[in-house]
């Protein structure tokens, strides 16, 4: 029998830059077929080009032994054809309902006039539940979270019964318990004879769901190999063409120094009001599923959302934050979650946006064009972001390199407190590991500390000095992360262990 999809001898180039270079890549129906490379290898390019957001330079696609015409191969032919795509950033209507972006292309008609609203509803509620998401018909889309706006995304891609479903980091912004969600959801559709493309850049989940795996390094497919019989240190090595060290966690000297306070934070969000502090050299983790509150703790610090009540101090003295700008005024530095809404101006270049948290410093006296650029040119050239050149606009980047884009722009600010929310979302092995050695860094300087939420345990228990566990919209536990286990952080997460917070 033909293979579900053959692609040959794949080329593509972007304004003199080889993204892919004779890429072959076979895909059998039922299986979960990986890609894995670092960022800005080709991984989201050579699905772009499949999916039809992009037209290849060169090559050949058979779907069902039958050749495609790469040429005409646009969005809706591939639609056509049974090719669903999840992409890195979404592609859904912020304001109109979950329903109507689900229902969107074939809505139930009354009479052939009329739309029939409650079997729209009906519907959506049916498809959603199909799928065990527990999102609601009604809510707008906007006031989704991340992670309920992916398994949309998931929800649409799966309504128009695609041969070939194809999934961008789909788990980057889910809880563990999403996840588990959607592996169940993948070996359902698995078991419909569905192939599904899967890019991620977490080993851990790649050895469980994957059954192939190609890695991809600078444009070419360098190897394909079993997932489950090769160890993940060989899968990295592969990918990155050398073994990756460990850094150890720093330890705090000053102990005892406050740098940050919060005490009795309150507003509409929060069961409980919030206190908690931060020393110098800290950097204090925010663990928690999503939708336990973190980022709203996160944003309550920043001046995004009305404080009711509370006192946030510097070094002991009160400080009034109402807004971002004051925030920023008073050294707060914040990387939301939701990176292509509130984190880029996508159509700056990458010097811009690097330079943007630190304009009272660019429109002193002493500012220089010079110096602008050799401080954007050496984090550009610490954190490893993939760019032609400083000017390249950033909407041009790959997801992970937009990211550490962000990334590079708050170690650059002269903040005191920076807050990071979910960092390392999209970003490949290899740099992560040299993230957390720039987060630690910026840590170290005298009069700064880090917030770092994250909703990966193990990240999280390896670059915190101290961490706090969210639940329910209030800290439940403080640990000390060389004393505290994966499953007890996972136990006060779900509540099923209590603690009497410190308040
Ligand atoms: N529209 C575009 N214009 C110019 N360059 C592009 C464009 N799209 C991608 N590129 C470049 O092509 C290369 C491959 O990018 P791609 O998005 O495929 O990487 P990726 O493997 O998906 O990385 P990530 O893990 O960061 O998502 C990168 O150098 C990127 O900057
Ligand atoms: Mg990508």
């Amino acid at each position: 029998m033909a293979k579900l999809l053959v692609m040959k001898d794949i080329s593509k180039s972007f304004y003199g830059v080889k993204a892919l270079k004779n890429v072959n890549f076979d895909l059998e129906s039922g299986e979960v077929h990986i890609l894995l490379g670092e960022n800005g290898a080709g991984k989201s390019t050579l699905i772009k080009i499949l999916s039809g957001a992009y037209r290849a330079d060169s090559g050949n696609i058979e779907l069902e032994g039958k050749h495609i015409d790469i040429s005409r191969l646009g969005p809706r032919m591939a639609e056509e054809i049974g090719i669903a795509t999840i992409y890195q950033s979404f592609h859904l209507i912020p304001h109109l309902t979950v329903a109507e972006n689900l229902m969107l292309p074939r809505f139930v008609r009354d009479g052939g006039m009329f739309i029939h609203w409650k079997a729209v509803f009906q519907d959506a509620k049916n498809a959603l539940d199909a799928l065990d998401f527990d999102i609601d018909p009604h809510a707008k889309v906007k006031d989704l979270s991340v992670s309920k706006k992916q398994m949309l995304e998931i929800a649409i891609a799966l309504s128009k019964n695609a041969k070939i479903l194809i999934m961008d980091e789909p788990t980057a912004a889910l809880s563990q318990k999403e996840i588990e969600i959607l592996f169940s959801t993948i070996a359902r559709i698995k078991e419909r004879g569905i192939g599904i493309i899967y890019i991620s850049h977490k080993i851990e989940e790649i050895k469980r769901i994957g059954d192939r795996v190609t890695v991809l390094r600078d444009g070419s497919a360098i190897a394909t190999v079993n997932p489950k019989t090769t160890s993940a240190e060989e899968l990295i090595s592969i990918m990155i063409g050398k073994t990756i060290s460990s850094h150890n966690r720093r330890v705090v000297t000053s102990a005892g120094k406050t740098l940050f306070e919060v005490k009795g934070l309150q507003n509409q969000n929060f069961s409980k009001p919030i206190n908690f502090e931060i020393y110098e050299h800290e950097i204090l983790g925010i663990a928690g599923l999503v939708g336990s509150g973190k980022t709203e703790l996160a944003q309550a610090i920043f001046g995004i959302d009305r404080l009711d009540s509370g006192k946030i101090s510097l070094e002991g003295n009160k400080i009034v934050i109402t807004s971002p700008r004051s925030a920023v005024m008073r050294g707060i530095g914040y990387l939301p979650e939701d990176r292509d809404a509130c984190g880029l101006c996508l159509n700056m270049g990458v010097k811009e946006n690097m330079s943007l948290a630190n304009l009272a410093q660019l429109h002193s006296l002493t500012y220089s064009h010079v110096h602008e650029t050799q401080s954007v040119q050496s984090m550009v050239d610490d954190i490893a972001v993939k760019t032609p050149e400083l000017s390249q606009q950033v909407k041009y980047l790959s997801g992970g390199n937009k990211q550490k884009v962000i990334l590079g722009k708050w170690l650059l600010a002269n903040c005191r407190l920076l807050i990071l929310d979910e960092p390392t979302i999209g970003i490949d092995v290899g740099a992560r590991s040299e993230i957390y050695e720039l987060i630690r860094n910026f840590a170290g300087d005298p009069g700064h500390s880090v917030l770092f939420i994250s909703s990966d345990i193990d990240e999280i228990l390896e670059i915190s000095n101290r961490l706090l566990v969210m639940s329910q919209w209030q800290i439940v536990a403080e640990l000390d992360p060389d004393k505290s286990s994966k499953n007890e952080i996972m136990q006060y997460s779900l509540g099923t262990r209590t603690r009497i917070s410190h308040d």
